[in-house]
Parts: structure tokens; sequence; C-alpha cells
């Protein structure tokens, strides 16, 4: 059987409700389809999806905006059933090249305190802990930690993505993916 085969893209509008539908099995229903539509019309977001051709389905997403020279990243989800393949980190990966391209100098996001996953990956990629907003997520009442990573316009960034490319790659082969 030949290996499936994923686009790493941009949303379309007729791709809204698949987006919705992600949201509310990874982060449990964050975002409303006018928040989504919002993100496709907006010059200043930038939108990766993971489309697998197979099913016509997307089974990942990230985002980030880009607000003076900071991409701020608001989301990135990989469908439950397709976790852990290596498919967040090339992810995180398209947005941090998409932020170099867009002459961004660093990266943030916040991410609930007991996120382990998303620690580590962020992590993995450079980050680190830059503070803490006490009981930001409702109603739970969970702290956000806020992550930062600078230098993105320093060649040194511009190497280590080169050095992640293989790694990145290899990590799919290793699960049969072929990325187009
Ligand atoms: C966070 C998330 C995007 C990671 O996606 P993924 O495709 O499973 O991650 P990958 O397979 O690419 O893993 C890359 C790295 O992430 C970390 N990671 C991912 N899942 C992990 C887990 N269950 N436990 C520990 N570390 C994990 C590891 O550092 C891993 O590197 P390694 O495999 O070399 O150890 C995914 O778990 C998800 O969608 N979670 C729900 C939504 C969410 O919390 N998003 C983040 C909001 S800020």
């Amino acid at each position: 059987m030949s290996s499936p085969r994923l686009k790493l893209s941009q949303p379309q509008l007729h791709q809204l409700n698949q987006l919705v539908e992600l949201d509310r099995l990874c982060l449990g229903g964050l975002w409303t389809p006018a928040g989504y539509k919002r993100e496709l019309d907006s010059p200043n977001s930038s939108f990766l999806v993971l489309f697998l051709e197979s099913t016509q389905s997307i089974i990942g997403c990230g985002c980030f905006w880009a607000i003076l020279e900071e991409a701020h990243i608001t989301l990135l989800m990989i469908h439950p059933d397709y976790q852990r393949q290596g498919l967040g980190q090339l992810l995180l990966y398209g947005l941090l090249k998409e932020a170099v391209n867009r002459h961004l100098e660093r990266a943030t996001l916040e991410v609930r305190a007991s996120n382990q996953s998303a620690l580590s990956l962020y992590e993995k990629f450079g980050f680190q802990q830059a503070g803490r907003r006490k009981g930001y997520y409702q109603p739970t009442g969970e702290d956000a930690l806020i992550l930062w990573r600078g230098d993105l316009q320093r060649p040194q960034f511009k190497e280590q993505l080169s050095d992640w490319g293989p790694s990145i790659s290899d990590r799919l082969n290793q699960y049969d993916w072929q990325l187009n």
C-alpha cells in the first residue's frame, strides 16, 4: 500500500467546518466559525493546515498573528488520531519558517501550565518561559505560561531551521507519511 499523502497548505473557505470540528476535538471548542473566518481573511494572520488527501480532511492546523515584529502563535493542534507522529513539529516548523519570511523577530504564545506535550514541543524549538498569567484560563483558573523565542532573524536561527528540516522529514518517514 502507498504511503498516506499529506499537504501543508493554507486553508480554504470551504474547510471552515472542518477547522471548527478539529478545534472541538483538540481544544474543546476554542474558536467559533466566525473566528476562523476572520483568520482566513486577515492579512496579518499566517494560517497553515495539514490536509490528508485520502480522506480529504484537515488533521492539523497552526496559526499566528503578525503583530509589529512578533509572531503571536494562536493555534497549534493535531487530530488526536494522528498525534505523536511528528506532525505537530512539522506545523510549528512551518509557522517559524513563515515568521522568518515575514521578517518577524520573535515568536510568542500562551500555553496551559499543565500542557506537558505542548511545553515539550516548544522547548524543542528553543522557546523559553518569559512569564506566567495567573488564573488565565476559565473556568478552571489554570495559569498560562508565556513562552518566547527570540532571534528569528539571526543567521544562527536560519541555520537551525535548515538543520531541523531533515530530522522532521525523518520522523515523517518513520510513520510512513509522504509530504507533497
Ligand atoms: C501539542 C500537539 C500539537 C503536539 O502534536 P504532535 O503531533 O503529537 O507532536 P509531535 O509528534 O510532532 O511531537 C513533537 C514533540 O512534542 C513533544 N510531545 C508531543 N506529544 C507529547 C506527549 N504526549 N508527551 C510528551 N511530549 C510530547 C515531544 O517533545 C515531541 O518530540 P519527541 O517525539 O522527539 O519526544 C498535540 O499534542 C495537540 O494537538 N494537542 C492538543 C492541542 C494543544 O494543546 N495545542 C497546543 C496549544 S498551545
